[in-house]
């Protein structure tokens, strides 16, 4: 079965810059209203200004005022699985639930699934800080 947001990631693989890497990565974030926006990987020479496709896709969104998300797709040119790094967990942790499920493509078809929660667990939020002003760390 053709996984419609899967697919919406795979089509973003084609507009990545990744002169650098040659690693291609595309991100589909599904709001709740069911609008997508997709991204990709955009590289920089000096390698740690890189976007990654899942932040791209996050601020295209956010920027067009949708704050609530209910499925990520993740592909890659390599078809390998690949999963959000983790700092792009924690950015998805600012906006998405524990319970947001994150597919990954696996290429022929075949798509492993998590949740955000199990990529990570105990991510930092505004929780964290106000705990952290109590207790005057
Ligand atoms: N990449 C992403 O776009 N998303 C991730 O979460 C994993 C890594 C990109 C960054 C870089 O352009 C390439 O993949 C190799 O790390
Ligand atoms: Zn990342």
């Amino acid at each position: 079965m053709t996984d419609e947001l899967v697919e919406r990631a795979r089509a973003a693989l084609d507009a990545a810059y990744v002169p650098y890497s040659d690693y291609r990565v595309g991100a589909a974030l599904r709001t709740a209203d069911g609008t997508v926006f997709t991204g990709c990987n955009v590289e920089n020479a000096n390698y740690s200004n890189s976007l990654h496709a899942e932040e791209v896709a996050l601020a295209e969104a956010v920027k067009r005022g949708h704050r609530s998300f209910d499925a990520l797709a993740v592909a890659s040119g390599a078809r390998d699985g690949v999963t959000p790094c983790g700092m792009c967990r924690q950015t998805l942790a600012e906006f998405c639930d524990d319970d947001l499920p994150i597919r990954c493509d696996e290429g022929d078809g075949r798509v492993s699934e998590y949740t955000l929660g199990e990529l990570l667990p105990a991510a930092i939020d505004t929780g964290t800080l106000e705990a952290a002003e109590r207790g005057g760390k």
